[in-house]
């Protein structure tokens, strides 16, 4: 039953699901999380797949797969002699012929499993870069736009007996309405980058769940069950059979149902990463999840956990496995890169700049890594164009839908470096910041910015836009874009927010790895030495910066960008890593690692 007083909680519910039924009639359907505690037809493995440069496949319809029937009938087209990539994986790094490919490859997969009375199927991807249109046996179910975010359409009346044929169109072209643009520091892999899988449910099924402390609590969860199918009020509980919690309650003709308990936690923290066992019922289904519990807020200019004052020792990563050169997929994927910012000292990592996939947060959570998670509003998006808030609104509800239950996730990021001067930027980015705290109001909410101003050695941060966030995040490069001018301790620093804590979210320089230069001479820019000055610089600059929370520089592996032109020290890649794409240590890798140790936080 819902309590009147949580109208808020009613508020919220209703926004998340509202808004998803208007925007998506005939798009793709808010996601599942959690497959891994659901029935799945998993479709990873090989598809057939159909390189379409010139975009033809769409007026050839390839989608209807037709077939000669007599010697004389022909199709310029076949799926059936066509070459295989890799599901998951970006098509890029599959085929030679692939690797700078900006256009439209056709998939094709069969797989064959058909309804089941009282049963739902869902058609699921954890993410297709950039724009998917979905057919199933010749029939167009739906599309997706964006490439980091997971979406599904529901097949239940669409599959046959027998085989059926799934076909996706994907395209990665750049779009200057896109999110993000036609410009970024990353390299554009395209493909159906992550897990497929058909998910099988009851016809009433827990379509969503959010289980968190309520904020500013320890030890109240507040948070709600959403039912879907043909039978919406149901009996519903909440066990943790580790704490003896067995909640219950009923959700009403919407299919909602309020959960609101207390309980004494082992509270999740970076030196305690506790998950429980978390047992969602429904008299239709059960979902079994691991969900750790904590509590993460600012007092005035300290960011704090679980009521204590935390630091953030950060890194940046993107979602590449430098050893294979390729966009990460997988949970060892994210074990190499999470590995090395644990042994770096980090107790936080900024996925940069977009959702990355599910194993990488959940893995981070596992491993005790506070994340920022982010939605790629990067630098020049049109946010006067058609469309394209409400597609930054769909971007940023599928990340919050997907991770709203990883306590490991501290942190919202609803853009990097975009331009004030850009027409109705910090109207959208203000309306999204409301839209995200009315999502999800018990994490923090940020923008990383660059557009400070730096004359006299002195940091002049004037963005109004910092007003409506929790913390202020700021990207300086001081030492490598910047040159100093002053003593790094002396820096001085005019804020427009001067009562919210301080994250450096982006600060670094490029070396390529063993181009050394000795004691005597003059470190020159590439070199190690050089990277190592600028973060011995900037950890000085640390030390003057009021009200410093967390930092997070960029960051923690060499990542491919084609931006990246000089053809000795960067040859297609971004070399501000401190480890370059073989694993080696920089130098400033271990002025980083040092200072991290000096910093303890008292959990
Ligand atoms: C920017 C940006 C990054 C970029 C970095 C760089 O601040 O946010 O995406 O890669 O600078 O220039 O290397």
């Amino acid at each position: 039953m819902i309590k009147k007083g949580n109208a808020y909680l009613i508020l919220c519910m209703s926004l998340i699901f509202n808004i998803h039924s208007n925007f998506h009639a005939a798009y793709s359907q808010s996601a599942m999380t959690n497959l891994s505690a659901r029935h799945c037809v998993n479709l990873n493995g090989k598809w057939q797949v159909i390189i379409d440069p010139t975009g033809t496949g769409n007026w050839r319809q390839v989608w209807l797969e037709k077939k000669p029937e007599k010697k004389t009938d022909f199709y310029e087209y076949s799926f059936e002699e066509s070459p295989v990539l890799n599901v998951p994986g970006d098509f890029n790094t599959q085929k030679p012929e692939l690797t700078y490919y900006e256009g439209t490859v056709w998939y094709k997969k069969i797989f064959d499993c058909h309804s089941i009375k009282n049963k739902r199927l869902f058609l699921h991807f954890g993410a297709v870069n950039y724009v998917a249109d979905v057919y199933l046996n010749g029939n167009r179910i739906g599309s997706h736009e964006g490439g980091f975010t997971p979406f599904q359409f529901e097949i239940t009346n669409a599959v046959k007996e027998g085989e059926d044929s799934i076909v996706v169109m994907v395209n990665n072209q750049r779009k200057k309405d896109g999110i993000p643009g036609l410009g970024y520091d990353w390299f554009n892999y395209g493909g159906i980058t992550r897990d497929v899988n058909v998910v099988e449910t009851d016809n009433s099924f827990i379509e969503d769940y959010f289980i968190q402390l309520k904020k500013h609590s320890l030890n109240e969860v507040l948070g709600w069950i959403k039912i879907s199918g043909n039978i919406l009020a149901q009996k519903v509980s909440v066990i943790i059979p580790e704490l003896g919690v067995d909640y219950k309650t009923k959700s009403n003709k919407e299919g909602m149902a309020e959960i609101n308990f207390h309980s004494t936690f082992k509270l999740w923290s970076p030196d305690n990463p506790k998950l429980y066992k978390v047992i969602l019922q429904s008299e239709t289904d059960t979902v079994v999840e691991n969900i750790g519990f904590r509590s993460i807020e600012t007092q005035g200019t300290k960011i704090v956990l679980n009521d204590k004052p935390l630091f953030l020792k950060g890194i940046n990563i993107h979602e590449e496995n430098p050893l294979r050169a390729a966009r990460a997929f997988s949970e060892s994927d994210a074990l190499v890169l999470l590995t090395w910012a644990k042994e770096l000292g980090c107790n936080f990592v900024r996925l940069a700049h977009y959702p990355h996939n599910e194993y990488m947060v959940r893995l981070a959570e596992k491993m005790g890594m506070m994340v920022w998670d982010e939605i790629p509003v990067y630098q020049h998006i049109e946010f006067s164009a058609q469309g394209v808030t409400d597609k930054i609104t769909l971007m940023m509800r599928e990340m919050i839908r997907r991770d709203k239950n990883r306590c490991g996730v501290v942190i919202w990021s609803i853009s990097n470096e975009t331009y004030d001067s850009t027409p109705n930027r910090t109207n959208a980015l203000i309306s999204l910041s409301q839209q995200c705290r009315l999502l999800d109001s018990t994490r923090l909410i940020t923008s990383a910015i660059c557009s400070q101003g730096y004359s006299n050695n002195t940091f002049d941060v004037w963005d109004t836009l910092y007003r409506h966030f929790d913390v202020v995040s700021i990207n300086e490069y001081l030492g490598w874009y910047v040159p100093w001018q002053g003593n790094s301790k002396e820096v001085k620093w005019n804020l427009v927010c001067n009562d919210k804590p301080i994250i450096i979210s982006e600060f670094g320089g490029e070396a390529l790895y063993g181009s050394n230069y000795g004691p005597k001479d003059e470190a020159a820019s590439w070199s190690e030495e050089y990277q190592e000055q600028i973060y011995k610089d900037q950890i000085e600059m640390l030390g003057t910066t009021p009200n410093l929370s967390g930092v997070c520089p960029w960051l923690l592996v060499d990542y491919r960008s084609l931006g990246r032109l000089h053809p000795i020290f960067q040859n297609g890649w971004n070399r501000k890593g401190l480890i370059s794409e073989r694993g080696d240590k920089k130098k400033a890798w271990y002025i980083l690692k040092t200072y991290y140790e000096s910093i303890i936080n008292e959990y």
